[in-house]
């Protein structure tokens, strides 16, 4: 059996400090030891399912869980930290199988902690899901949110706009999840199976990070970063 490429990351200098951009979609703080990611949407797929939307099967919470899983064997992080809509809805929690919260519980312990930055879409957190809940988060010099903020001399780490981006060559062109970065902002792509993407020529980004310096597109176990013009 072909063993999978490993994860390309990509580490970036800012005025905060150290910070590494992961090919999957996560991103890791290496001076306070903690694990970053955006907009998992738990129980996206039932929430789907039961306004009778979609006829895909929901696995998406397992899925979704199983890879930060990896992720977070690979890193061993003090922390974790969920950057907001990290559940779809607020009914998440009548959805959420006891299993499915049993392995949300057994990410964090006693060497790793677990904290839910609070999102539009989950302003509450599943009472069965342990973990600190949070309005923000202040890593040394990051300031980490759900929506964007100014950081007049820190850096701001944000999801909720679910960035992408197109690649082009002469073979062609894809789409792929990215980081959208600043000198005073990185917004990270979103994590959740299910979850779709916001070109960053969309209008919204105008507001959201007006002065983007680069993406850094995450495809497959790839990641490239792309000057913006
Ligand atoms: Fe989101």
């Amino acid at each position: 059996m072909r063993t999978p490429p490993k994860a390309e990351k990509l580490a970036l200098k800012t005025r905060a400090g150290e910070i590494i951009l992961d090919s999957r979609k996560v991103a890791f703080l290496p001076e306070c030891q903690t694990l970053l990611v955006a907009d998992m949407h738990f129980e996206k797929g039932s929430y789907l399912r039961e306004f009778g939307r979609s006829v895909l099967p929901a696995f998406d919470t397992q899925d979704t869980i199983e890879r930060l899983r990896v992720i977070a064997d690979d890193y061993r992080p003090k922390r974790i930290i969920a950057l907001g809509d990290s559940f779809h809805d607020m009914r998440a929690d009548e959805r959420l199988s006891p299993q499915a919260a049993a392995q949300l519980n057994a990410l964090s312990g006693d060497a790793c902690e677990f904290i839910w930055v609070l999102g539009n879409h989950d302003p509450d957190i599943p009472s069965a899901v342990t973990g600190g809940r949070e309005d923000h988060v202040q890593a040394g010099g990051f300031l980490l949110t759900h929506h964007p903020y100014e950081c007049p001399d820190g850096v701001n780490i944000c999801g909720h706009y679910h960035p992408k981006a197109k690649i082009s060559s002469r073979l062609g062109s894809v789409s792929a999840p990215c980081f959208a970065v600043s000198e005073a902002g990185i917004i990270l792509p979103s994590f959740g199976t299910f979850t779709g993407g916001l070109y960053v020529s969309d209008p919204a980004f105008t507001d959201a990070m007006p002065n983007i310096q680069s993406v850094v597109v995450a495809y497959k176990h790839r990641i490239f970063q792309i000057k913006a013009r």
